[in-house]
């Protein structure tokens, strides 16, 4: 299968924002048409965020393994791989499973950084058959990067990757 995305969705403006999720939402339909395997979807997922999605130096998938999350597929630099439901943003998220949109990490309590070039990040709850499966991490190099628009428009996108995804529910 070929697939072009737009290379950067426009993001300038409230409305030229809320156009590009809703472009950026079809194309993960579009991207996951026909597949179910969830490591091809994640990684695909990841990948068409990371291509089109500007001002991110990271963007991917922390799966829960009990009270634990383990870094899957994801695009950027390499990263912590184990994080405690505990610990940092992430584990913020999957311990409430609700969006942490966090404009300057550095004063996050707990915050761990991977890449210091991240300032702002988002994270968002990965839930299928009311069990978290993992959580969807975004971090930007721009402090404030993410607001309640972006917050909105991953969410959306998010829920069509766990609704159109077999996951390994036995093992969460
Ligand atoms: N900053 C995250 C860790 C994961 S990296 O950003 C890829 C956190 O505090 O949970």
């Amino acid at each position: 299968m070929s697939f072009d995305p737009v290379a950067t969705l426009d993001m300038s403006t409230p409305a030229a924002k809320r156009a590009s999720y809703e472009l950026l939402v079809a194309q993960v339909r579009s991207v996951l048409e026909g597949e179910r395997d969830r490591l091809a979807n994640m990684a695909q997922f990841a990948a068409l965020v990371f291509q089109s999605v500007p001002e991110l130096n990271w963007a991917g998938f922390y799966l829960a393994h009990g009270e634990e999350l383990v870094v899957g597929p994801f695009q950027g630099k390499v990263a912590c791989v184990r994080i405690p439901f505990a610990r940092g943003v992430c584990g913020a998220c999957a311990r409430t499973r609700e969006i942490q949109r966090v404009e300057d990490v550095h004063a996050f309590p707990g915050h761990i950084a991977c890449d210091s070039a991240s300032n702002a990040e988002l994270v968002l709850p990965v839930v299928a058959g009311g069990r978290l499966v993992g959580v969807f991490d975004l971090d930007s190099p721009r402090t404030a990067r993410f607001d309640a628009d972006d917050a909105h428009g991953f969410a959306a996108a998010v829920a069509v990757l766990a609704a159109g995804t077999d996951w390994d529910l036995q093992n969460v």
